[in-house]
């Protein structure tokens, strides 16, 4: 029996998605352990793009798929998800579950979010996830089994109602809830994960992560934050019952970083203004842009990295920030999270980067700090110190399998993070499932 959990090492988008698309037939059991329909993991295989935001990508294999009571369902998304998969011909009839303990976004709580996110400019991605998880802290919140309560549930709403002076009709809201779980409830198994795990005490596990631990609500740049614990050290307590972790894995863009949302990002390459208007698929890289790349203009280097990379949210859509590679969050993240190996993934994006500056440290009011700060005005003036540069190589990776055939400068990347931060176990070159390199994970 082997559980392996797979995380994301900074604010989310690392292509988690393709790395446990990959790996996800090894396992018997694919699970998630917390956060909702914020999360997208976009999965290319021969059914073509399918962007995945609540079910595990293992749905794809012959995986038998957890969500686990550390996540938020929006049922409604829940239902769409599956219709879609449906109509690709996915069967999952007898392998999706979803834990009676989980708690629900419900409609209203979309609209509760929009007003509060106004005032405090977070950046949501506009699903419900911090009322939801907001709910549960206060204990108001509705968890799937309490639809079959009707009494719990009709008070809940009430106080809701009360709360925010919403007018809701707590008969209506249980209607509609008990509707969609209806239909979920004829492809999915509703079950408490303690006993679901017992039984299957002898299987291989993958605990698949969402979004990054520089989100989290406990690790990440709070308040810039999604209000869940993204980091292994959550899934027990996110998917109860679920045996303790063996290897975790962490999962990073080998050549820079990105971020979406507002919120402090040292490393970042132009500023957020930049984005202002930039539409998914509706920019286009220029002869001039890459002229400027090249004498080292930051906002085009951050528009290079977009387009090649397809930095647009999963999700919303929106444009991604991006920016070099961060050691002070990486070490900060390996700390927190313990990552026995990692995965390098979008090697290729790199390929025409005339060179990789890699912040080893960042200058804060005169000082030079290496640990990750706490104080979000602290790490707003923190100034990335560039001490590795790693030359580009300009040449195509792209689709590359070969470690030996990779540019020597590629080598001396995947080297220098592999000694850095944990031993790399896999290069992804592509965004096809095929397109990969690797190095012990598989
Ligand atoms: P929320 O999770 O919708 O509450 O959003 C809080 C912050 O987390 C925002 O900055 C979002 O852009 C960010 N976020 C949430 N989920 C993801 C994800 O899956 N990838 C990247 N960023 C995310």
């Amino acid at each position: 029996m082997t559980v392996t959990a797979i995380y994301g090492m900074h604010w989310g988008d690392e292509g988690k998605g393709k790395i446990i698309d990959l790996i996800a037939p090894e396992y018997k059991i694919v699970v998630r352990f917390a956060g909702g329909d914020n999360a997208g993991h976009t999965v290319v295989n021969e059914l073509g793009e399918t962007a995945l935001h609540l079910i595990p990508s293992g749905i794809f294999t012959n995986a038998l798929c957890v969500l686990g009571n550390g996540m938020v369902i929006n049922p409604y998304s829940l239902n769409n998800e599956m219709n879609k998969l449906k109509n690709k011909g996915v069967d999952f009839s007898d392998r999706l579950y979803v834990s009676e303990r989980a708690h629900l976004i419900l409609p209203y709580y979309i609209d509760i979010e929009e007003q509060l996110d106004k005032k405090l400019g977070v950046g949501t991605t506009k699903k419900g996830i911090g009322i939801a998880y907001m709910f549960k802290a206060q204990r108001t919140g509705i968890r799937v089994c309490d639809v079959e309560d009707p009494d719990t549930f009709r008070k809940r709403v009430k106080i809701h109602s009360d709360q925010y002076n919403l007018d809701l009709n707590p008969d209506e809201v249980l209607d509609n809830t008990a509707q969609v779980l209806g239909e979920i409830k004829k492809d999915t198994k509703v079950i408490d994960t303690v006993p679901f795990f017992r039984d299957y005490s002898s299987a291989d596990i993958l605990v698949e992560g969402a979004q990054g631990l520089l989100l989290g609500i406990d690790s990440g740049t709070f308040p810039y934050v999604t209000s869940s614990d993204p980091s292994p050290n959550y899934a027990n307590a996110g998917c109860l019952g679920l045996p303790a972790i063996d290897k975790t894995v962490g999962i990073m863009k080998g050549p820079y970083v990105t971020r979406v949302g507002h919120g402090p990002f040292p490393t970042e390459l132009g500023t957020e203004k930049d984005l202002e208007g930039v539409k998914k698929g509706e920019e286009e890289l220029t002869e001039k842009d890459i002229e400027l790349m090249s004498s080292g203009d930051s906002t085009a280097t951050g528009k290079y990295l977009r387009i090649t990379g397809w930095e647009y949210g999963a999700t919303t859509g929106r444009p991604r920030r991006c920016g070099f590679l961060d050691l002070v969050a990486s070490k900060y993240s390996k700390a927190v999270a313990r990552p026995d190996a990692i995965v390098l993934t979008k090697m290729d994006v790199g390929d025409e980067l005339p060179e990789i500056p890699i912040c080893t440290a960042y200058g804060l009011d005169g000082n030079v700090v290496t640990d990750f700060p706490a104080k979000i005005s602290d790490l707003e003036r923190c100034v990335p110190i560039y001490d590795k540069r790693i030359q580009g190589w300009l040449e195509p990776t792209r689709g590359m399998t070969d470690y030996d055939k990779l540019p020597g400068s590629t080598r001396e990347l995947i080297r220098f993070l592999g000694n850095e931060l944990a031993p790399v176990e896999m290069i992804s070159t592509g965004r096809e499932r095929n397109k990969y390199i690797d190095m012990g994970l598989l």
